[in-house]
């Protein structure tokens, strides 16, 4: 665990990070793309941190890859990529850096890393984590083919390296149901997420069986919540990620994965939006759609909300909190996650 009155007096020995409102005019370029969620007195907190950072990177050889939820100042001030996790895991294979570091949770790291080991991976924070990749094990999947037997496993990306490994392929939130669907046996097993897996099953003429697991931040939403809020807002866009449970999903006008999801708002624009999914979403795409109000309750992961600026500034100065995937499960773990990414280019998504 990381000791920060440590971490803090080591960078600010090295840096200058005080709250600076020169720094912040400085860099008002980057700033203009989170103004309408971030007052200028935090900018000008942040702005420090944001100029150090890419100074940083530079001299590295280092790229950032953001996830969708990652707060405002480090998804547009920082990242060199943002994306939704099939996205940003692609995109790792692409970047010529020596050093990747990942504004996302643990289990997002290791996808880097299993794609990419001859590059340095750096996690800003070990803990990290996800409930869904903590709900289960390799002998998880041993069970589940017990019980199905020559049932292909389809794996969700929020999952550990040995878990990936245990597995035939992969998916994400944007491929789930086109994987599944590509699968040649009728019966498919579906790990980690039940909701996820019970969402495809409702599209899918394929009989799906799944591991209990579930997401903290999705779970928490009902159907009785979104009707109650189009019943207090009426004409309000309701927009849910698959991770929801499926009576939410069926309540929702949109369901889809985070890139899916703002796909979704750019194309439509509608004049209220809720996102039933993690807070940072409306917060992050709130600026390039000023015409759209963004509405109702968002749940935050306390996973992803412990990357910051201050921590991942860290790993860039230290070169700490390297991720690393003992090199023959990653080979099998490759073998899942590439047979998604190659599936997903033939697919074309
Ligand atoms: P996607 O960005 O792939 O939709 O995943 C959402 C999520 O919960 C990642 O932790
Ligand atoms: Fe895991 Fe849910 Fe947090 Fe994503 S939002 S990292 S699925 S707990």
């Amino acid at each position: 665990m990381l000791n920060l009155s440590h971490v803090r007096s080591v960078l600010s020995d090295c840096y200058d990070l005080a709250p600076s409102t020169e720094v912040a005019e400085a860099t008002s370029d980057i700033y203009a793309r989170m103004e309408r969620v971030v007052t200028p007195p935090d900018w000008a907190i942040y702005a420090p941190y944001v100029k150090a950072i890419n100074a940083l990177k530079k001299e590295r050889n280092a790229v950032i890859l953001g996830h969708n939820y990652m707060t405002p100042e480090i998804f547009h001030g920082v990242s060199d990529y943002v994306g939704d996790s099939l996205q940003i895991a692609m995109k790792a294979q692409e970047v010529d850096a020596e050093v990747i570091v990942q504004a996302g949770v643990h289990f997002m790291a290791e996808t880097t890393k299993i794609l990419c080991p001859e590059k340095t991976v750096l996690m800003p924070d070990m803990e990290a984590g996800c409930s869904l990749a903590e709900s289960i094990t390799a002998d998880g999947i041993d069970e589940m083919r017990a019980k199905y037997p020559g049932a292909p496993v389809v794996t969700y990306v929020n999952t550990t390296a040995e878990v990936k490994a245990a597995s035939d392929i992969c998916c994400t939130s944007s491929n789930a149901l086109q994987i599944v669907n590509a699968m040649e046996s009728d019966t498919v097993i579906m790990t980690p997420d039940q909701f996820l897996a019970q969402n495809v099953a409702n599209q899918s003429h394929k009989n799906v069986v799944y591991w209990p697991g579930s997401c903290i931040v999705h779970e928490q939403y009902t159907a009785k919540d979104l009707q109650d809020f189009r019943e207090w807002n009426p004409g309000t866009r309701l927009i849910a990620h698959p991770e929801c449970p499926p009576d939410v999903v069926a309540e929702a006008d949109f369901s889809g994965s985070t890139s899916g999801i703002i796909k979704y708002v750019t194309d439509e624009k509608p004049q209220k939006a809720m996102l039933i999914t993690e807070c940072s979403m409306a917060s992050n795409i709130a600026d390039e759609l000023p015409e759209v109000d963004f509405v109702g309750p968002c749940n935050m992961c306390p996973y992803m909300k412990k990357i910051s600026l201050e921590k991942i500034l860290w790993v860039l100065h230290t070169g700490e909190n390297e991720v690393l995937v003992d090199p023959d499960v990653g080979t099998k773990a490759r073998a899942s996650v590439q047979a998604m990414i190659d599936m997903s280019r033939k697919l074309g998504l």
